[in-house]
């Protein structure tokens, strides 16, 4: 029996959760309607998908290792499906392959690659946050090598790094245990290389996962999800907990000065709450603007995987100036990997898509939010079809806004495969676009891109 066939008791190896033990390469896959000819590239995703057994009462859904999916368009046709393990040296060895290139230093961790899956100055990477490196994958998705982007990345990156649409560098927030009560700020050149690093002061060990950028700031999420020593002395899979006393607040970096160092940052106290995954943030006046995926808590008394209430989207407006801050629930439907038009990342917006939300982190609807009208369309298509992250594609560079298609894989529960869906942005209740049919299952993962050919 595999651990996909075997009742767990841990709900994060159960159902569309469960892994795959495969990887395979499948071509000339069948397609329901039509795929837009503008559609040349590859649809990633990257998930936590363990080898073979795993201790399930210990077990951790943050932890296991990683494993890109992978979908190639090109000419209206779906050329391949293929789906490989990133190769750590601990994969490797699970594997029995050869321990691949790696330029990272031997004292540095490395662990699962499993979070998210990017293109950057050509180049395709598997991160992951805490203190290991970027994978670099081939266009095949096999492993290159273990990556510290030429010798510049001095230890920990970030599983979300935001391209600046306008000059396309990468803005990462990175934090590592050992650093103690800091986390680092780096700024990724086109050319893949770090050029800036400032290291900031923080109350604790935060769990930060993401961050976000306007025009002015990039923003530091200081929230009560921290570094517990006693929980990792305890081998804990994952030593990250609630802590009631922990002053949740977000930082002000300021952008427009390029020498600004942590004595800079501005700090907004908030209300106690969690979020991952900001929606998008952005300056009005002497404001800015945030909206996330708000949590109650994170890891208080679940600690195997987010389940302390349901994420809702919600609004901060926030002034690094005074301090104050007001937060408005935008949505309290269960949602969660919100994405938008990246063009407009830091910028005023209107539409935001995400991801229904179900018990024990199961895929759910397909949401997409106009922050003008408040108005959501939610598509939903169970008990049949559960939505992973959705990802906007504009059509064009210069198009309206919601000009263009939202691609999610999603889990079919009647036949325990997995397909990916195209839907016009502007028609998310119509009949999708087309339908990209995988006769494999894609377990529920975390996030992906759409790397174009031309990117
Ligand atoms: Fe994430």
């Amino acid at each position: 029996m595999t651990i996909a066939e075997r009742p767990s008791p841990n709900p994060f190896l159960a159902g569309n959760l469960a892994p795959v033990q495969e990887e395979v390469t499948i071509t000339d896959l069948a397609v329901t309607g039509t795929i837009p000819t503008e559609l040349h590239g590859r649809y990633l995703r990257n998930g936590p998908n363990p080898i073979g057994a795993v201790n399930e009462a210990k077990y951790h859904w943050f932890t296991g290792h990683g494993m890109v999916h992978g979908i190639r368009l090109r000419d209206g046709k779906a050329e391949w499906y293929r789906n490989r393990w990133v190769r750590n040296p601990e994969v490797s060895r699970a594997l029995n392959e050869e321990a691949k290139p790696s330029d990272w230093p031997a004292k540095h961790p490395t662990f699962a690659a499993n979070t998210n899956v990017i293109g950057h100055a050509g180049k395709t990477f598997a991160i992951v946050e805490a203190g290991s490196p970027p994978v670099e994958l081939s266009y095949d998705l096999e492993t290159v090598k273990i990556s510290n982007l030429d010798g510049t990345l001095p230890h920990a990156f970030s599983a979300h790094p935001k391209h600046d649409p306008q000059t396309g560098e990468m803005h990462v927030m990175a934090y590592y245990w050992g650093w103690g009560n800091k986390v680092q700020y780096l700024v990724v050149g086109v050319d893949g290389r770090v050029r800036r690093t400032v290291d900031i002061d923080t109350q604790g060990g935060p769990m930060l996962h993401d961050l976000a950028i306007t025009e002015k700031y990039a923003l530091v999420f200081d929230l009560p999800c921290v570094f517990n020593l006693d929980a990792a002395m305890k081998g804990a899979g994952l030593p990250y907990y609630w802590d009631h006393d922990y002053n949740a607040r977000i930082g002000f970096l300021p952008r427009t000065n390029e020498k600004a160092t942590s004595a800079d940052v501005k700090w907004v106290s908030i209300d106690p709450c969690y979020f991952f995954h900001p929606m998008n943030a952005y300056d009005d006046g002497d404001e800015v603007v945030l909206d996330a995926a708000r949590h109650p808590k994170m890891f208080d008394r679940e600690r195997r995987g987010p389940g302390e209430g349901d994420p809702t989207l919600t609004r901060w407006r926030l002034n690094p100036l005074t301090g104050a801050s007001h937060e408005a629930c935008l949505s309290d439907r269960p949602q969660e990997f919100p994405r938008i038009r990246e063009s407009l990342i830091g910028h005023s917006y209107r539409f935001g898509y995400c991801a229904g939300i179900g018990k024990d982190f199961a895929q759910d609807t397909l949401t997409k939010i106009d922050h003008v009208s408040g108005a959501v369309v939610a598509r939903k298509d169970q008990p049949r079809f559960g939505y992973g992250e959705p990802v906007f594609i504009p059509r064009s560079q210069h198009g309206a806004e919601d000009d263009g298609w939202v691609m999610a894989l999603r889990h079919d529960t009647t036949t325990d495969t997995s397909d990916l869906a195209l839907f016009d942005a502007t028609a998310l209740d119509a009949d999708p676009v087309a339908v990209v049919h995988l006769p494999v299952r894609v377990p529920n993962g975390f996030h992906g891109n759409w790397i174009s050919d031309s990117a």
